[in-house]
Formats: C-alpha cells, structure tokens, sequence
C-alpha cells in the first residue's frame, strides 16, 4: 500500500510539473503570436481602393449579430464597405437598409459550387483588400449519423467545412497584412459527442483548421480566431441543432457573444470562449480523456 502510495504521488509530482510548464509555454507562445500579429506595417491603399468585410451567414443570428457590432465600429476595424452572404435575399437587402453602411448582398446557397464563382468575379472585378472575413453561415442537427442520414451530413459538412475553406481560398489573394479571418467554431469541436456527432467533428475540424491556418499565415501578419460560443439563445441555429423548443440553461445572447468574441478579434487572439461555459469547457477539454468529457457533454447536450 506505501509503494502504492508512493508511486502515485510520484506521478502527481512529475505530470503535475509537465501540464505546469507546457501550459506556461503554451500561453506564452499565443502571447506572443498576438503581439507578432498586431506589429505591422500598414500596406499602402492605392487610390480607389475599398477595404472589405465579408460575413457568411449574414441574414440571421451571429452573423447578423457581427454585421450590427461592426457597423458601429467601422474605424476600429479600418473598413469601408460590407459584403454580405447569405441565401434570404430579403433579410440581406433589410439588413443592407438597416445599418447605413454601404454595403452589398449576395444571396447564394454555399453548399452549391457555382456559387463561388460569383463572389470571386465580384472580387476581381473592382479594386478590393478583405480586411475581414467572418465564416458565420453553419447548420447543425442533433440525432445520430443513422437517424441523420448521409445527404444531412454531407451538406452539414459541405457548408460548416468545405464553405469555410473555399471562402478563405477565394479571400486570401485579397487579404494583406492586418486583415482577419474569423470562423465560427462551437465548443462541440473540444470533444467527441455521440448524438451530435457529425456537427462536433465538423466544429473540431474548424477549430484544428484555424490553428495551423494561425501559424501558416504568421509570416504575412493575418490573423485567425476560432469563436468556440456554447448554445447562443437567439438565433435561428438553436431550435434545429438542440431538438428543445425552449433556451438551453446558461444560453447566452447573441449581443453578449458578438460583444466578447470581437474583443478577441480586435487583439488577434486565437480562440475566443465567449461565456463562462465555453471557457470551462475549453479547460475541461485540456485536461480529461475524450471518453470521460465526451460523455458529460452528451449528458449535458453541450
Ligand atoms: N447558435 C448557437 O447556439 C451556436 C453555438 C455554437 C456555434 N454556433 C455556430 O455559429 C455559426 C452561426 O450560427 P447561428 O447561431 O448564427 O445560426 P443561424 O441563426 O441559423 O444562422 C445561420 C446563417 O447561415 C446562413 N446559411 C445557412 N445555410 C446556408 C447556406 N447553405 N448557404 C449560405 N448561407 C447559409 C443562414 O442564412 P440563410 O438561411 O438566409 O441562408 C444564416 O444567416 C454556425 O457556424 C454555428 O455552427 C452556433
């Protein structure tokens, strides 16, 4: 029993030590890629230039909620115009109306390829740099991969994975030293969940995606963050993804996580746990086996 003992706090002492150091160096490193990331030297704007933002999934919910936020802060962020994506031509054209900025719609489906060759076109055809560009547009459904279907999970993966990296391939030649890319990532990308399996392995490709993207595009002073919200109250997403009429406990609101996430954005940070819920699990998701934390999440339906 002493042996045992004795080994076990062994163990606590050196494991204990390691998780110590690599997560100091971990949080030293990501300070420094953002201090990396926010010394640059503004590229020159030629005449006529028009510095951009792109939003997926514009017409409802975060999307909507980001266009809002940065309609109000267009300085802070250094940007002219909008460029807004979504398939509800109608909710576009009214949100356009709304925030008196100038602004313009493209009410494509992102899940159709054809789709792509409009946005690019529209790119090529004037003088643009995308300062910013928010992948927002996501669909997710709860049940499992038997109950969903394969053409459910194809589009599901189609729009939260495919549309995201085919919008940043399209963007990047535009980009330029200072610009951001933003993608929508779910805290259901921090483990494996049975039940919500499709939609979180679709988030954890997201989520693993813009890390590496991060260190791909240091070099060139463009910065990636991964928005990780847990449920978001207000938005047309919940209803569909959580299978309950009514706003999961601790639920936060789609002005308090645009708010959080942006302050994220602003200083370039990487991840961006926007409630208290996120950041637990985020934790949660560094320290327990996938097995242990996969099931709480599915009990809980994180
Ligand atoms: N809400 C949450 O609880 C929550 C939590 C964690 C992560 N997220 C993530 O946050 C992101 C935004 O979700 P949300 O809550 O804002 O959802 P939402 O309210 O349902 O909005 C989704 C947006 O995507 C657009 N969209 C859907 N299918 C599209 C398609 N095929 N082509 C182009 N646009 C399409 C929708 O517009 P149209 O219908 O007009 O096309 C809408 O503007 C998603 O990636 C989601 O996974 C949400």
């Amino acid at each position: 029993m002493h042996i045992i003992s004795e080994i076990y706090s062994h163990c606590v002492s050196i494991f204990g030590n390691i998780f110590f150091w690599m997560g100091l160096l971990g949080i030293i490193i990501s300070l420094v890629e953002s201090a990396r990331l926010r010394h640059y030297r503004k590229p020159p704007v030629s005449s006529g230039m028009k510095k951009i933002a792109v939003i997926t999934g514009a017409s409802g919910g975060l999307g909507r909620g980001y266009v809002l936020a940065l309609s109000q802060q267009m300085a802070a962020f250094d940007i002219d115009e909008f460029w807004l994506i979504a398939r509800s031509e109608d909710r576009l054209n009214a949100l356009s109306d709304e925030i008196h900025v100038h602004s313009r719609i493209f009410p494509v489906d992102l899940t159709d390829e054809s789709s792509y060759g409009l946005i690019e076109r529209s790119l090529k055809s004037g003088n643009y740099q995308v300062l910013l560009l928010i992948n927002s547009a996501g669909m997710g459904l709860s049940g499992t991969s038997e109950k969903i279907g394969n053409t459910v999970e194809q589009r599901m993966i189609k729009l939260n994975d495919s549309a995201t990296v085919s919008m940043i391939q399209l963007c990047l030649p535009y980009m330029t030293a200072g610009s951001r890319i933003v993608n929508l990532a779910s805290i259901a990308g921090f483990q494996s969940m049975a039940g919500f399996n499709t939609y979180a392995a679709s988030k954890a490709f997201i989520l693993n995606y813009s890390r590496a993207l991060r260190q791909e595009l240091l070099p060139q002073k463009i910065s990636v963050t991964a928005v990780c919200p847990y449920w978001v109250r207000d938005t047309g997403f919940i209803e569909t993804a959580s299978g309950h009429q009514s706003s999961p406990f601790l639920s936060a609101k789609t002005s308090s996580v645009v708010k959080r996430s942006l302050r994220t954005i602003k200083r370039r940070g990487l991840i961006s746990t926007p409630s208290i819920v996120s950041f637990l699990d985020f934790i949660l998701g560094r320290l327990f086996p996938d097995n242990v934390l996969s099931r709480i999440a599915s009990l809980l339906r994180v």
